[in-house]
């Protein structure tokens, strides 16, 4: 083997030894740099007799075609490798399943009020909504309600520490029923010419669900609590009109006929007579109990004035109906604190 064929061979050798491409480099200049092994044989031809020269000569432009097709055969394994592992590292598994946020979902009492709503909706009940912080007489006095008579005491309320332009303090309102007050004054402001030419106004039929509180807190109460406030007045609006509608909601909410509405006698400061709904389911798992789901009754006198309508010309009801024992009933839930408590692992159940 002549010193050629040995340079070739051990340049070929540093070449695949090379593991980057910056060292095949290297070894590159080793050998065609210019001060590179086989440069330096270059060089030295023109030290030798012509006739050498020419053999030599065309020995070493073999060599170095030799050299330069190893080096670029290292050169393409290189890159070749260098993307294998670029493709490698960057591999995106599209048969993977997708990260994904949980989904959220309506809470049992939202769907609840929802779906009363539109069943009111659907009788031509209007939706309202109004302020969770209540003056004074919106939450007692405009209801029949006034300082010092001892129906106050049936509302343990809680007072905000703020005084409203009478100078009493503000409260959490204890019920929805101050939404009765502010629709029904609406409502009349809003008719008041044609009430002022004896005219007849159109009827009052509005829901309003929402927010209430009372110091109240054990197994079966929550000082915060949802109540749907609903108002239904006109020239002749009874309380057979009452148990219709309410008759209507329990049929369309419940999904059931089979099950009977009882009004019971009790007190309201707002309405005279005054009653309990009641319902018992006649199948399922409460059939045969009364279960107690709603206050009502006929809009007193003094507050049908206090909504700035003569009692004499507008007669109606009025009902109040605990949203969270529908939500109860509705889905089965035993412990009010669940409704409360926020935790996601009962929640999830209603997404
Ligand atoms: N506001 C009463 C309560 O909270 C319910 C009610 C509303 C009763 C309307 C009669 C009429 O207990």
């Amino acid at each position: 083997m002549n010193d050629l064929e040995q340079l070739s061979l051990s340049a070929q050798a540093e070449f695949d030894a090379a593991p980057t491409p910056a060292e095949l480099e290297n070894a590159k200049a080793r050998y065609l740099g210019k001060s590179g092994r086989l440069t330096e044989l270059l060089k030295a031809l023109g030290a030798l007799p012509v006739e050498q020269k020419k053999t030599r000569g065309a020995e070493i432009n073999l060599a170095k075609s030799r050299i330069e097709a190893a080096l670029q055969t290292r050169r393409d394994s290189l890159a070749a490798a260098e993307l294998d592992a670029q493709l490698q590292a960057e591999a995106l598994d599209v048969t993977l399943p997708g990260r994904q946020r949980g989904g959220g979902g309506l809470h049992p009492v939202s769907r609840t009020i929802e779906r009363i709503e539109a069943i009111f909706g659907s009788m031509g009940f209007d939706v309202a909504e109004g302020p969770e912080i209540e003056t004074d007489w919106m939450s007692f006095t405009a209801l029949n309600n006034p300082e010092n008579h001892p129906a106050r005491s049936m509302q343990d309320t809680f007072y905000v520490d703020v005084k409203d332009a009478q100078g009493r303090w503000l409260n959490l309102r204890p019920h929805t029923s101050p939404m009765q007050v502010r629709y029904a004054r609406a409502h009349a402001a809003r008719h008041a010419s044609r009430l002022a030419e004896g005219q007849p106004m159109p009827e009052v039929r509005v829901i309003a669900p929402g927010r209430a509180y009372r110091v109240d807190s054990d197994a079966t109460h929550s000082p915060m609590f949802h109540q749907i406030e609903g108002l239904w007045l006109g020239a002749n609006v009874s309380f057979k009109d009452l148990k219709v509608v309410f008759a209507s909601l329990v049929r369309e909410f419940f999904e059931t006929d089979d099950f009977d509405v009882r009004f019971r006698p009790s007190f309201f400061p707002f309405t005279e007579p005054s009653a309990e709904i009641d319902i018992r389911f006649g199948s399922g798992p409460l059939a045969g109990r009364w279960l107690e789901v709603a206050g009502s009754g006929q809009v007193h006198p003094t507050v049908v004035r206090n909504f700035g309508l003569d009692p004499e010309a507008q007669i109606g009801f009025a009902f109040g109906i605990g949203a969270d024992r529908f939500a109860m009933l509705r889905y089965g839930i035993d412990d009010l604190r669940l409704i409360f408590d926020g935790d996601l692992r009962f929640l999830a159940q209603f997404n």
